[in-house]
């Protein structure tokens, strides 16, 4: 892959404890539809469609598999927008952190890098996501391995002391639900640093699904005062939350990859390997461009006092 990033403003930085809104140097993307997804291959693909549509209760951000090696392939702008997130996070070196939704490691590596006398809980809910962290990591000692679903309690043994998230907590539907088990996993004064996708994320690929007649949207892309409500209600303090753009384009000949691995993998499952095929190329082809108009919601909260 030969992606050029185009980073927006790219502000990861500070600590302000109020809602921030950076603007967006790329104009959001517009789709009207069509592209070269022409009406015949709307009429093979339609009727499946309509069968299969939904908007995400059927979801329900559980965890599930995901492929390893391409998003190895094709992640890198992640693990590059990770490195972003902890830039703005402190560390003594002797911390321990959980990186909840390590995906293949990558992110983990380089807090792995930051921590020469910590640990770190490495959870993910994909089991193929932690076989290949595990190839990445697995030989170090300052790493423990946990497979399970944001969505249930979580069951560590141990208090930690910094919980990081990136390009995760926008499929899990109840972020209060899932900051309140992270308020209780986290020592008192423990810190929750977090990126994941936004108010207005990928509108541009949210057009070009409907472009393709399909009416499924299972993300969950908060706003920074949401965000901010959902953390206060949690238990946390000293909260910051802002919006940024982030925009990053492919190599045409990747986005589908893309699109496949990061993107629309949930429902592709459903769809099965025929329509799965058409839904993605009706979807790629809405497209006007290769670029997904990220926009991140970006998250550093303290955890309060345990309640007597
Ligand atoms: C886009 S990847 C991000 C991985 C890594 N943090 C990174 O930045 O490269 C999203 C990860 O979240 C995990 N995930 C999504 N929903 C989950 C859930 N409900 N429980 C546990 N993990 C989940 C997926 O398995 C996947 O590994």
């Amino acid at each position: 892959m030969t992606p050029s990033a185009m980073r927006g403003d790219g502000k990861t930085g500070g600590n302000t404890h109020s809602h921030r809104h950076t603007s967006p140097k790329r104009s959001k993307l517009h789709f009207t539809g069509g592209g070269s997804y022409d009406i015949f291959q709307r009429a093979r693909f339609q009727p499946v469609c309509d069968h299969l549509s939904m908007t995400g209760p059927r979801d329900a951000g559980r965890a599930r598999e995901w492929d390893a090696l391409s998003y190895d392939r094709v992640g890198a702008h992640m693990a590059h927008r990770g490195a972003g997130v902890l830039e703005r996070i402190e560390l003594r070196g002797s911390e321990t952190v959980l990186d909840a939704g390590c995906g293949t490691g990558r992110v983990t590596a380089q807090v792995l890098e930051r921590l020469p006398a910590g640990r770190v809980i490495a959870l993910d809910g994909s089991t193929a996501m932690l076989d290949r962290a595990r190839e990445r990591l697995g030989g170090d000692p300052r790493v423990h391995f946990i497979r399970a679903d944001l969505t249930e309690p979580l069951a560590l043994t141990e208090a930690v002391d910094v919980i990081v998230s990136t390009s995760t907590l926008h499929w899990v539907p109840d972020h209060a639900g899932v900051f309140r088990r992270f308020a209780d996993a986290l020592n008192p004064g423990g810190r929750l640093h977090v990126d994941c996708g936004g108010a207005g994320n990928i509108t541009g690929v949210q057009d070009a699904i409907r472009a393709a007649g399909v009416t499924w949207s299972p993300w969950n892309f908060r706003s920074d005062a949401q965000a901010r409500a959902d953390l206060e209600a949690a238990g946390f303090a000293e909260i910051a939350t802002w919006l940024s753009h982030d925009p990053f384009e492919l190599d045409r000949r990747d986005l589908k990859e893309y699109l496949r691995t990061v993107v629309l993998g949930s429902h592709l499952e459903r769809l099965g390997e025929a329509a799965g095929q058409l839904f993605l190329d009706a979807v790629a082809d809405a497209m006007p461009a290769p670029i997904i108009d990220y926009v991140r919601l970006n998250i550093d909260a303290v955890a309060g006092p345990t309640p007597p």
